[in-house]
């Protein structure tokens, strides 16, 4: 066998081995990349809005009661959330979506249809029906969701 042909030989089999290699690491790589960034990178949803039910259910001049169930990803973990929502509307036209969160110490406030009231039993908070502080320790009216209607069904954002 002469030298040219080994050179070439060696100078194939070199070649190849790198091919080959380069070939196996972005078979593994590339997949393991983006299984490890793809979490990261990727985006929220777009709008962030979540349809919650039909403007025909909230009856104007009483606080709905609105349950939606909502996904959340951190990372590689999914968790479910149930997010509990007053609608409020005066006329039919206008609505206001409001935490059923006390601002207080986070327990769950209810509509008491009688007093016309929402209630927070764990430390008597009072609000009236847009939200706003009547009585008790909460700081601040019930926190609001972004809120819009389209074809009579009522979204919010969740963020
Ligand atoms: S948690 Fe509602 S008043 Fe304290």
């Amino acid at each position: 066998m002469s030298e040219e042909s080994n050179l070439s030989r060696r100078k194939f089999l070199a070649k190849a081995t790198v091919g080959i290699g380069g070939a196996i690491t972005a078979l593994i790589g590339i997949p393991a990349i983006i299984y490890v960034v793809g979490p990261v990178l990727k985006k929220e949803g777009d709008s962030g809005w979540m349809r919650i039910g039909p403007t025909s259910k909230v009856t104007p001049g009483t606080p709905t009661l609105f349950s939606i169930k909502i996904e959340r990803e951190t990372g590689w973990v999914t968790n479910q959330q149930d997010i509990m929502v007053y609608v409020y509307t005066d006329d039919g036209r206008n609505y206001a979506a409001m935490s059923n969160i006390c601002t207080h110490l986070a327990c769950r406030v209810r509509w008491i249809e009688e007093r016309q009231e929402f209630f927070c039993p764990c430390h008597n908070g009072v609000f009236d029906k847009h939200g706003n502080v009547l009585a008790g320790p909460p700081p601040r009216p019930l926190d609001r969701f972004e809120l819009k209607t389209e074809n009579d069904e009522i979204f919010i954002k969740v963020g």
